[in-house]
């Protein structure tokens, strides 16, 4: 059992050596295939780590979706060896604000630190662009928690995040809205950029 957990251990670490965080080419040459890896990574990882808030067959995003975040310059992909393994979306809201999205690493490689690298990612390409602030939005039930959500919630605290308002989800996304199991809303957290 020991064995198996060094081996699993020095595995991650050999992935996460050979890690490597680029935007996704927005022209036409952006393989078809990667977008299709990206919507199931996403699909299967947000299926998991939102279960119960859902109503069964609803999907976080499309191949549709993908190409066309793509063809804004907007996706950042992780890949080890050459396989797309993680991504985020990465936009400017406002002259001063960047938001991060479609956070998503794919299970087997969870917990390796792939998720925080591509949030580096996404700070440093906005500090890039001079933008002082970073956005992202947690989906969490209006009653009651979500554990996987409390994890991210404690996650995004250490790193720097405050909650800075909540927005209703049947405000925003009145389509999304009717395909949750139960009532939700978005927490809006904000990091400076310094
Ligand atoms: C969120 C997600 C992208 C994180 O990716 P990851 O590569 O596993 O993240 P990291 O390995 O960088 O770990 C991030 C932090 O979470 C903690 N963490 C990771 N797995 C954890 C677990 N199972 N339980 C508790 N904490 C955990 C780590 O300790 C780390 O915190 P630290 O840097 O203070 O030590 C990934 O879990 C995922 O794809 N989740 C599904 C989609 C999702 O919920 N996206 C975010 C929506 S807002």
């Amino acid at each position: 059992m020991q064995n198996v957990k060094m081996h699993r251990k020095q595995e991650v670490s050999l992935i996460t050596e050979s890690i490597k965080i680029q935007m996704l080419p927005c022209h036409a040459s952006t393989i078809v295939e990667e977008m299709e890896q990206i919507t199931e990574i996403v699909n299967r990882v947000y299926a998991e780590a939102e279960k119960g808030l859902w109503m069964h067959g609803a999907a976080r995003t499309t191949m549709a979706e993908i190409a066309e975040f793509t063809s804004n310059g907007e996706i950042a992909v992780a890949k080890s060896m050459g396989q797309i393994i993680g991504c985020v979306r990465i936009r400017q809201l406002d002259e001063e604000t960047g938001e991060f999205g479609m956070l998503a690493v794919d299970k087997k490689y969870q917990g390796a630190g792939i998720g925080r690298e591509l949030i580096h990612f996404a700070e440093a390409k906005c500090q890039k662009d001079r933008l002082q602030k970073m956005q992202l939005e947690l989906l969490v039930p209006v009653d009651g928690s979500h554990p996987v959500k409390e994890t991210l919630k404690n996650w995004y605290t250490r790193i720097g995040y405050r909650p800075v308002y909540t927005e209703a989800m049947e405000r925003s996304f009145p389509k999304l809205a009717q395909m949750l199991a139960l009532s939700c809303h978005f927490i809006i957290f904000q990091k400076e950029l310094t």
